[in-house]
């Protein structure tokens, strides 16, 4: 945005003065052409945020003017192998809008970041179950990052072991746990007076890293992609999933258990990415 060009270089002298050894330069700009131009790799953490008075729909309305311009340019700049991965909030339906926008580049470049939710819970996990945080494996969130997503103890693992059987303990899961780690972004900005930071960065680069790296034999990570109409998510929306990767693809786990507990609780998030997508095609940017 034209007014954040001189917040931009500040930020551009702080990465300067990390001294990373791997950053041979940086260019900035408030021309999504230009910056655009070439990239391997796009990162979306720019979002409207919402503010007071606002309304979901004015939301996805400003966030749908940005989304839309940056996926033609991607489409138009970027260079053939281009990856994507959308921070910005409402980060599902930004993606959504970004990839109907970006003629030519496969849908399955843009993801959206749910990694951030995985890694709360897993802290969470690790906490109750006190072990450590790499000892809980093959965490999944389902849906929406919104707090109407599904973080799913009933495929994860501590120690190789089921991680709700380790846990023993029900009433922790569906009524500390789960509204914990969906709720957690709101707790961050009630407690910092901002929304999350590094955590979020944090995660957008492992998100990247796991992506191009792959993820670890037997586990997975989550992600939100583009849905093939697997675990009947209606294919073509953006949604987290558990996923394996490898070499910049990625590929959703098939046939985890999912119970009927777990069932409604995707499906109501679910229902609401439908809505998001249903709201951005009226306001006319998804044809
Ligand atoms: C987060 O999960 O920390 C953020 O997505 C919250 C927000 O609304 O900015």
């Amino acid at each position: 945005m034209p007014g954040a060009v001189k917040v931009l270089e500040g930020v551009a002298m702080e990465l300067e003065d990390c001294a990373f050894p791997t950053l041979c330069g940086v260019e900035i700009g408030d021309g999504a052409n230009h910056i655009f131009d070439g990239a391997n790799v796009a990162m979306l953490v720019g979002a409207s945020p919402r503010t007071k008075g606002m309304e979901r729909s004015d939301l996805l309305g400003a966030n749908g003017a940005i989304f839309a311009a940056q996926g033609q340019a991607l489409a138009a700049n970027a260079a053939s192998d281009l990856r994507v991965v959308v921070t910005g909030n409402p980060a599902n339906t930004n993606a959504y809008i970004a990839y109907h926008n970006a003629p030519g580049v496969p849908a399955e470049r843009f993801t959206a970041l749910t990694r951030l939710d995985h890694n709360r819970a897993l802290h969470q996990l690790a906490v109750k179950a006190k072990r450590p945080v790499g000892e809980v494996t093959n965490m999944t969130i389902w849906g929406n990052h919104s707090s109407t997503q599904y973080p799913d103890v009933f495929n994860a693992r501590i120690n190789g072991e089921n991680a709700a059987c380790w846990v023993g303990d029900d009433a922790w899961i569906n009524f500390e746990f789960i509204p914990t780690v969906a709720k957690r972004g709101a707790a961050v900005i009630a407690a910092r007076g901002a929304s999350s930071a590094a955590s979020a960065a944090d995660a957008t680069i492992k998100h990247v890293r796991d992506w191009f790296a792959g993820t670890p034999a037997g586990g997975w990570t989550s992600m939100g992609v583009v849905s093939d109409g697997s675990y009947d998510v209606p294919a073509g929306l953006v949604s987290s999933f558990p996923v394996t990767t490898s070499k910049g693809d990625w590929k959703i786990v098939q046939d985890l258990p999912i119970s009927a507990f777990a069932r409604h609780f995707i499906q109501t998030s679910v229902s609401e990415l439908v809505s998001e997508a249903e709201a951005v095609k009226e306001l006319g940017f998804v044809k």
